[in-house]
Order: structure tokens, then sequence, then C-alpha cells
């Protein structure tokens, strides 16, 4: 809901828990007045009765805008940062406000620089996530203007004694782990320089006061960016004690892009949320939102797929992939993924990329009719892709050396053998749109799995007269691409790779079904990585395989399926492992956890997630997913010492007076005591784990 207050110049949205209020001031300064819990108008125009402090040596406008810019009486960090030939910064006129639906548009322009920006706000009904954006257009009719930094949003804090940052970080093979930090004097700053979102940091931040705020309770500030290329998220104290929290796409304040006379640009959204009811609210309230707002198709369910990389590698045939895909849909699985190595000449990572056609010496008769085969045995047929790279080794990079990014002069750097095609290039875009879209003519399949496996280093266009437009064109021309595939092919199921987890945003997951979480299959160390996953994302996305023990691909530990099973059915469950080699008495246990996966899904998928215990220690972690009248709750132990039986687990969000059973023992549970006791799980030993269906009976 929006509400606008009585002199056309205050503005106050509200969602089911929180409201979020600004005001223009006599000077059209665009000033910040509340995000918090729900308030009125009234409280809107006491607010804003305020008047702003006065000191010699600070500005009156820093740490209280919307969003600053350079220029007059302000020091911060600015969220925007323009210039033309004759000038720089902004001074802005305000135009005009529009509040229509769920959106706020104000309109404000800067009559020396022709700079025209609109700011953006929507709330969608019942949600208390804020979308925030920014639409920047050149008005001159002849004068070029520069972008040097174009933040989404700059989000303020209300002044509290002290402000503890969250925050997910991490590197191959270690995503997004969650970390805890007090916000000291100064800027931290997180984010990508690497053309992708990056394996180093979910854009997404979340603070609470004092450090005070726990997984059910406490204030808790949340923003996260949708965006897949380079960006920054700064969380600045001000000198005055005043935290805020900017953001958007490039990382650095040289040459985001240019408008030509006439030209606009609206950045990515940067959405934030305000929970009173802790992390875990926090997290609920950017689920929900998602699952309605973000994901496409969120309401279907995630099938249960089988990938083959960790089983074949690079070595791949019709024949094998074909018996692999028998015993996975023995198992029960429901989609079977090709990996890499089935194009071009892609017997190893040195050559192929760029060249999508089937290896004739691999899949003589193409594609299709392995494709059928699984259709056949009931499975729905997925491949892999990287179309933004080229290997060197290649018949398109002998074609077309100048669509790979590279700068004159200078050698172009490898990473895994490969080098990024130059996505900006309206000629590549269309090339590998093309390629895309042929292949999904070629055969019937319903699942691509889109992965990136090197960021950016060599970032040059030769030619053109500002080559650092790469950066954000790169991210709009993939974007284009896969809005187009999903048009023309509206039954395909897109998943986004980067080697594991080094593009998941909320921009990606706007036009992909789910994500590959991290190469990192060990169930234990995931425990983790969903731990953060989860902070934003919800389980409806996170892809999780049950592979091989020992782990061949990083520890070598070994665990029992039943743990790896439980583990990765906290998300989109998957399985990873070499099928040929396992025995007729896993294949059956895999059975049995798949099909038990199948019964709980719609709970973990799109139910309600409370994180009981987190997996940060030897001792038992837990989840509970809640929807409707089912519970399910994934409990695993790291390592039992002297006999010490596993803590119970406190549940959450029941109805203390409601009463459940368990649907696999028949064993009767009291609300009350599941809340305030906990539930027993029986955990022992090392790497144990247990499911639990619990089913409210009264
Ligand atoms: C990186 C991905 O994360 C893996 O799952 C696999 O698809 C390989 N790329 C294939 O090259």
């Amino acid at each position: 809901m929006i509400e606008t207050g009585a002199d056309g110049r205050s503005w106050l949205l509200s969602g089911p828990t929180s409201s979020y209020a600004l005001r223009l001031d006599d000077e059209d300064h665009l000033l910040h007045l509340h995000w918090g819990p729900r308030i009125t108008l009234a409280d809107v125009a006491a607010l804003a009765g305020a008047p702003l402090p006065q000191w010699s040596f600070e500005s009156p406008l820093d740490g209280r805008e919307e969003y600053p810019v350079e220029g007059g009486p302000r020091f911060a960090e600015p969220a925007l940062i323009v210039r033309t030939p004759d000038a720089r910064g902004t001074g802005w006129a305000f135009g005009s406000a529009r509040a229509a639906g769920d959106e706020l548009r104000l309109a404000f322009r800067d009559p020396v620089t022709a700079l025209s920006l609109t700011l953006h706000y929507r709330l969608r009904d019942g949600h208390d996530v804020v979308e925030r954006w920014a639409t920047v257009a050149n008005t001159s009719p002849d004068t070029p203007l520069e972008v040097l930094r174009a933040d989404s949003a700059t989000w303020t804090l209300p002044v509290r004694g002290s402000w503890r940052l969250s925050q997910l970080h991490g590197r191959w093979g270690a995503e997004s782990r969650l970390t805890r930090v007090p916000v000291g004097h100064g800027a931290h700053t997180i984010g990508s320089r690497r053309g992708h979102t990056g394996h180093g940091h979910l854009p997404w931040v979340a603070l609470d006061a004092d450090g005070a705020a726990g997984e059910e309770h406490g204030e808790v500030y949340s923003c996260a960016l949708a965006w897949s290329g380079s960006w920054r998220l700064a969380t600045r104290r001000l000198p005055d004690g005043t935290v805020q929290v900017t953001g958007g796409w490039g990382h650095d304040d040289t040459g985001l892009f240019r408008l030509a006379p006439g030209e606009s640009r609206t950045t990515p959204v940067l959405a934030g949320v305000r929970s009173a009811e802790g992390f875990g609210g926090a997290s609920a309230a950017w689920h929900a939102w998602q699952l309605a707002h973000v994901i496409p198709s969120a309401a279907q369910d995630r099938p249960v797929l089988y990938n083959s990389w960790e089983a074949t590698g690079f070595e791949v045939s019709e024949a094998q992939q074909l018996a692999l895909a028998r015993r996975a849909a023995a198992i029960g699985t429901e989609l079977f993924v090709v990996d890499d190595g089935w194009f071009g000449r892609r017997t190893s990572d040195r050559a192929g990329l760029g060249d999508w056609w089937p290896n004739p010496d691999r899949f003589p008769r193409g594609l299709a009719p392995l494709a059928e085969e699984v259709r056949a045995l009931g499975m729905r047929f997925g491949v892999w892709v990287e179309p933004e790279m080229v290997n060197p080794d290649s018949d398109l990079y002998r074609a077309h050396p100048e669509w790979a990014q590279h700068v004159p002069g200078r050698a172009p750097t490898e990473f895994r053998n490969q080098l990024v095609l130059n996505l900006a290039r309206a000629d590549v875009a269309a090339f590998v749109e093309e390629q895309v879209h042929r292949l999904l003519e070629s055969a019937p399949i319903d699942y691509v799995k889109w992965d990136f496996n090197r960021s950016f280093t060599d970032a040059g266009w030769p030619g053109q007269a500002f080559p650092e437009r790469l950066w954000i064109d790169h991210v709009a021309a993939l974007y284009g691409i896969l809005d187009r595939l999903r048009a023309a092919h509206p039954s395909v199921a897109f998943e986004s790779c980067s080697g594991g987890g080094g593009r998941i945003d909320l921009g990606i997951l706007s036009r992909t079904d789910q994500v590959w979480t991290s190469d990192n299959t060990d169930p234990a160390d995931r425990l983790a990585i969903q731990h953060g996953f989860g902070q934003l994302h919800p389980a409806r996305v996170m892809a999780a395989w049950v592979t091989d023990s020992p782990n061949e691909q990083l520890n070598g530990r070994v665990s029992s399926l039943r743990f790896r099973f439980v583990s990765a059915m906290a998300g989109v469950l998957g399985v990873g492992g070499d099928l040929a080699r396992w025995s007729a008495a896993e294949l059956d246990e895999a059975r049995e956890w798949i099909s038990r996966y199948k019964e709980i899904r719609p709970v973990v998928q799109r139910g309600r997630l409370h994180r009981l215990l987190p997996p940060d220690g030897a001792g038992p972690s837990a989840v509970q997913y809640s929807l409707g009248d089912e519970v399910v709750v994934l409990a695993w132990l790291r390592a039992q010492s002297f006999g010490q039986p596993a803590a119970p687990v406190r549940l959450r969000g029941l109805d203390p007076g409601a009463v459940y059973v368990c649907q696999d023992t028949g064993q009767v549970h009291r609300a009350a005591v599941l809340l305030h006791h906990g539930l027993r799980t029986g955990l022992r030993g090392d790497l144990d784990a247990a499911v639990f269906r619990l089913r409210r009976a009264g």
C-alpha cells in the first residue's frame, strides 16, 4: 500500500509488518524518514517536522538522503556520479511523483547536466520486501553524459547504539558461508570485479542492532541485489553514527556507462526487507517474495535430477549415458542431465567450447536418440552448455578470434584453457542465442544447465570507443538471450551454474529455475553452504546432489548414503554419483530415499524454513520446513563424543495446542513439548542423519 501525505511531498509504503517513508524538503532534497514497523501518515508528518542538524563541518544531508548524489553540501560517498564534457555532479530539482498500484516513481532533473533521474519504489501486495531501482536518462539534444556510478538505492537504518553485519562469503567449493562482524566506522564493502556475481560473496547483507537478533527474535534489516555482473554493496557508518547500505552494479567508480543524447538506462533492483522476527523472519520474507515474484513457475516443484558430471567427467558416450539413465530411472530420478563433454571436440577442458554440435564419435546419431530413450524411461532430458565461452582450440575461435574479450597487444589470459566471448557485441550475442536455440530444436530437451567457468580478465573491445560498456552489456545481453530462449521454449527449465555457485543472485534467479549451489558435494561441508544460502534464497532453487563416498573431488571423506541423502534433501534433491558402481543394496536404499524425498518435497520446496540448530560444530544441526499441517525436520550429527546423547531439537512456529503424529512411526507428539523440550532425534556416532515427517492431527 502506498499513501501520499497531504502536501503531496511525503510518501508512506506499508507492507504487512513494516513501513517505509520519505519526503521532499523545501529545497527538493529527498529525505529518508522511516524504515521500521508499520506507521501512519500522522507519524510521517511528525517525523518530517524534525529539523536537520546543522554543524559547520558536517553536511545536514549526509546520512539522510534517499539517493545521495555528488555535489552540493555532501561529503558521503555518492550513489550517483555523472559527468558531461563541461560539468560533474548533480544538483536536482523535483519533477513529478506518481504512485500507481504497487509502485512509486519520483522524477528529478538536473538542468546543468540535462540528467533526468527517476527513483522507483515497489512494494508487492502482502510482502514487506521493498524493491528499489533508478532510471537515469540524458535529456540533452546534443551532449553525451557519462555515468561513473549509478547505484540502485541507498538504504538508511534507524539510529541505534551499534550494528552487526551478516554476510555470505566464500570461494570456489566453499560458497555462501555465513559470518557476522560488528559494523565499524567507515565502509565495509563486498562485491565482485569479475564480470559475474562471483563465489566471493552473495550480493546480500543483513544488519541487526547491537548484535541482539537471533533466529526468531530481534530487528533485522537486509538488502539483496538483482545483478549477475560486477557489483558492490557498501555498508557505511558515517561520522554521526548513521549506518547506510548502498549498492548496485559495477565495482569501481570508473566508466560505468555512457548515455548518448536521448538515451536512458535502468539499474537493477536492490531490494530491502525489515523483519522484527530475527534472521529467520527476514529469510522467510525473502523466500516468500522470491517464490511469489522472482523465481519463474515457483509453484511447480523441481524434479529429482541425475547429473553425470562427477560420474563420467569428460568421458561421455551415448551408450554409457543410457546405461546411467536406466539406473537413474530405476531409483526414481525424474530428470537426466548429460553434463560436459558431449559436443565438438570436447574430450577434455582444452578444446571444444563454442562448437555446440554433438561430438560425432560420442553421439553419432546426435542427442535426439538418447533424449528419446531417456523420455521413454519416464524422465525428462537435460543438457549442459557453457555458451558464453570459447576454447582457443575450437572451430568458433579459429573462425572468429575477435569475438573473445581481449585487449589489443596483450596475450589473452586463459583460465581452464578458455576465453570469455564478448556478448556485448550484437553479432556474438545473436550467434550464442542461435546456437542454444538450434540445440533446443534438435532434440527433445527439457532442461539446460547453463555454466560459466571463468571470470573476466581481459575486458577489452578493440575498436569500441567506450569498451567499459562491456561489463554491463554482457550481462544485459545474457539476460536478453535467456528471456528470449525461455519465451521460445516455455517448457524448458534452466539452471544457473558458474563453477558451482559463482552466479547466484536475484537477477539470474528471475530467469532460471534453480541454481547449482556449489561444486562441493561433500555432504558435511554442504550443510554450512546451505545454511548460508538459505539466509536469502529458498530451498526450491538450491540444487544438491548425492555423490560417491569417499568424496573423490574434495576431501576423501567417507559418509553413509543416509547422511548424503538427508543433507541433499534440504534442497532440490539430485544424484551425481557413479550409479554404474553402486551396489544393488545401495541402489535400493537410494530408491527409498528418493521416494521419501518426493513425499516431503512440497514441504521442503514451498514451506517456511526454520533453522533450528546451525551446522557449526560437532553437535547436532537441524532445519524444519512447515507447510499447512505438514512439518518436516531434517537433522544431522557431525560427531558424538563420550556417548553423550544428541540434544533434542526444539521445533518452532507450531501452535502450542496442536498435536502431531510422526508419519513413519505413528508416535504422537504434543506441539507444546516439541517447542519447549524438543524432538529426540536418536542421532549417534559420526555423520548420522534423520528425517522426521510430522502431520498435525489435532
Ligand atoms: C562446473 C560445474 O559446476 C560442474 O557441475 C560441471 O558442470 C563442470 N563445470 C563441467 O565442466
